[in-house]
């Protein structure tokens, strides 16, 4: 990281010496008063898009506005949220249940908006957990995540998650290879040639209700895979992988996996492989992944253990897998609007390599082959190549397209952005950016229909660009106005985590898809509900207590507990009582070794307390609901293990005996 700092803060240098006295176009590195106007949203106005921002080491996914660099929410998808009760209410803690137990964090990379025909649908957000792979699907109606499904065979869920056109599978591809899960996996490290594999997870989406399933996984030769997108058009069917490591070293990467001046593009005609699929010729292969889903209805998550997976192995299969030789440790593999041309960013590499879907095909059909690698064709590096960027920049990642010709290409080393031709790759325009960019984002760019009106960038440091905050400092997106030939810096603004990929659509085809605003009380089938008031109370299961509480403005039903005891486990089930939207109430209780709940109008969450010593023990409402809100507030007693104080609840009337 240091060194890339300094080669980029050097070449940020040799730019500013190189211009001199003249500042050209394009070189401002503060944003003019014209430009930000164009990012402006008036205050009560609505933004055009919706940008859908990955966390990174924060584990969640974030929502802004476009132009206006407006954070509207954070949405907890891998990690654990205080804030929302995510992963602390009981109905939550299974979404982050895995075969390793209750995993409270993830690393998240990438975005996937759902597409229908090759268009951004506004159905569905997936994300990719690094750490412990993990796949989730956010549902947008909501904003919340509706259902996370892990990965056998898999390390490090790096390739993942990119769709096909019509959301037919979401394909997860591991970045480290790993000995598969159902054999012995005690061997020494320095056996990876021998027994370390990759998996690419083919898991299928209900195109109704968005249900996830892993259909089947690709064993590879053990190799990395870093990014991936699948064909369109001409090219569905197909989906483009970018490999390194094809050294298959397992110690010191940063020299032992640089060695070849090229690495591979894999290419993989998915249909074929579903057709062997569904010929039987896949093998059912022991594991264990947990598989979980929230369910709207009770508003309560289950996690299923599952316990099979079918695999395909490549190498038994002549006509599924081909190498295409790319220079040099591929990041980025990015496929145009046409599904034609294949990008393939090389980190190491001088120059952008452009790949075309027809001639690969040919080169496929005529056996254009340099041999084979562990048994898979290598294409012919010429006879796939449609032709090369020269000299686009330093450190080439990643490339989006606005669906009028051209891509969009980040430079890591260099800090710009290089836009250029698709049809005749001449270089057209260049901007810098505030630094170290790392993914772009094109609302629908990575689709068969970009709206390329901004770009953003996602950059890794921010140095000199804010207020110091001690050591750590934000990361930055930073938008560009891409309407006009040359790009113009409109805002920027810091981020949550640290971003990797986002995508963006128009926020009508969002706002419009049937936002939920509250959950109808009548149909809320929480096995703890409390549809009202007179429904409220407490009951004890040998040491579970249940209190069925209900909120309204401004206060909890019941409001006083007593007979609690110790030892006991208390469980609050508390239904927000409101059927208006954009009134939430929250709950917590003093010592609990837990969060808050933030309970939406018509919903059920539970907070599990254990009491942890004799007395009084305030609670009340942490969302501010109404000019009494400091009004919303109660008590439980809490009396040595063997007390006779038996148990009662009451609000503002006199306590009555229960059970
Ligand atoms: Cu309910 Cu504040």
């Amino acid at each position: 990281m240091k060194k890339s700092v300094t080669l980029t803060m050097l070449s940020i240098a040799t730019t500013l010496i190189f211009l001199g006295s003249c500042k050209p176009k394009n070189t401002n590195n503060a944003v003019t008063g014209d430009a930000a106007a164009k990012a402006y949203v008036a205050p009560g106005k609505y933004d055009e898009f919706y940008n859908f921002v990955s966390g990174g080491f924060s584990g969640q996914m974030s929502v802004y506005g476009l132009p206006s660099g407006r954070l509207f929410r954070v949405i907890p998808v891998f990690s654990v949220d205080p804030e929302k009760g995510w992963g602390y209410s009981e109905e939550t803690k299974p979404m982050l249940n895995t075969s390793h137990g209750f995993v409270p964090w993830d690393d998240l990379h990438h975005i996937e908006l759902s597409q229908t025909a090759g268009e951004v649908n506004g159905k569905w957000a997936f994300a990719n957990g690094n750490n412990t792979p993990r796949l989730a699907r956010v549902d947008l109606k909501t904003f919340r995540t509706a259902e996370i499904i892990e990965l056998p065979n898999s390390g490090g869920n790096h390739s993942s998650p990119f769709g096909t056109e019509n959301s037919e599978y979401i394909v997860a591809g591991t970045r480290f290879s790993v000995p598969a899960d159902d054999s012995n996996g005690d061997v020494p490290i320095d056996s990876y040639k021998e027994n370390f594999k990759g998996h690419i997870s083919f898991v299928s989406v209900d195109k109704e209700t968005g249900a996830m399933d892993i259909a089947f996984q690709l064993k590879t030769p053990g190799v990395n895979f870093d990014l991936a997108r699948s064909g369109k058009g001409k090219s569905h069917g197909w989906f483009f992988f970018s490999c390194y490591n094809t050294e298959q070293a397992n110690t010191l990467l940063e020299v032992n996996a640089s060695q070849k001046d090229k690495d591979f593009i894999m290419a993989v005609n998915w249909k074929k492989a579903e057709e062997y699929i569904k010929a039987g010729k896949g093998k059912k292969q022991k594991v264990r992944y947990a598989h979980n889903v929230y369910n709207e209805q009770t508003h309560t998550a289950t996690s299923t253990i599952k316990t099979e997976v079918t695999v395909l192995d490549v190498a038994e299969f002549k006509d599924i897998c081909y190498f295409i030789p790319c220079p040099k440790s591929p990041h980025g593999c990015d496929v145009d609007p046409t599904g034609e041309y294949i990008v393939g960013s090389g980190k190491l590499a001088a120059l952008i390599p452009v790949f075309s879907f027809d001639k690969l095909q040919k080169a496929i059909a005529n056996k254009t082959f340099d041999g084979d690698y562990s048994g898979i064709p290598v294409v012919k590096y010429e006879a796939a190549l449609y032709g090369e960027v020269k000299k686009p920049g330093l450190g080439p990642l990643h490339t989006e397209f606005d669906g009028k010709g051209f891509a969009y290409t980040s430079m890591f080393v260099s800090s710009e952005i290089v836009k250029w031709n698709i049809k005749d790759l001449a270089v057209v325009d260049r901007a810098p950016t505030f630094y170290s960019v790392g993914h772009l984002c094109i609302p629908g760019g990575n689709t068969a229909k970009p709206f390329g009106k901004y770009l953003i960038a996602y950059n890794k440091i921010t140095k000199d660009r804010y207020l110091p905050t001690g050591p750590e400092l934000t990361q930055s997106a930073q938008i560009f106005d891409i309407s006009g030939d040359k790009m113009q810096m409109i805002l920027d603004f810091p981020t949550i985590g640290e971003p990797h990929y986002a995508n963006a659509a128009p926020a009508e085809l969002i706002k419009n898809n049937g936002q939920l605003k509250i959950y109808k009380i009548d149909e809320n089938k929480h096995p703890f509900v409390a549809k009202g008031e007179s429904e409220a109370k407490v009951t004890r299961e040998g040491n579970k207590v249940h209190v069925y509480m209900t909120s309204v403005r401004s206060h909890f039903a019941p409001d006083n507990i007593e007979g609690v005891k110790m030892g006991d486990e208390v469980y609050f089930h508390i239904t927000n009582l409101e059927q208006d939207w954009d009134v939430p109430h929250g709950f917590s209780i003093k010592g609990a070794n837990n969060a808050e709940l933030l309970i939406m109008p018509g919903e059920t969450t539970t907070l599990k307390w254990i009491p942890d010593r004799v007395g009084i023990f305030p609670m009340y409402c942490t969302d501010f609901c109404s000019a009494l809100h400091q009004e919303m507030q109660g008590y439980v007693r809490v009396s040595p293990a063997g007390s006779s104080v038996p148990l009662s609840f009451h609000v503002g009337k006199k306590p009555a005996a229960t059970n």
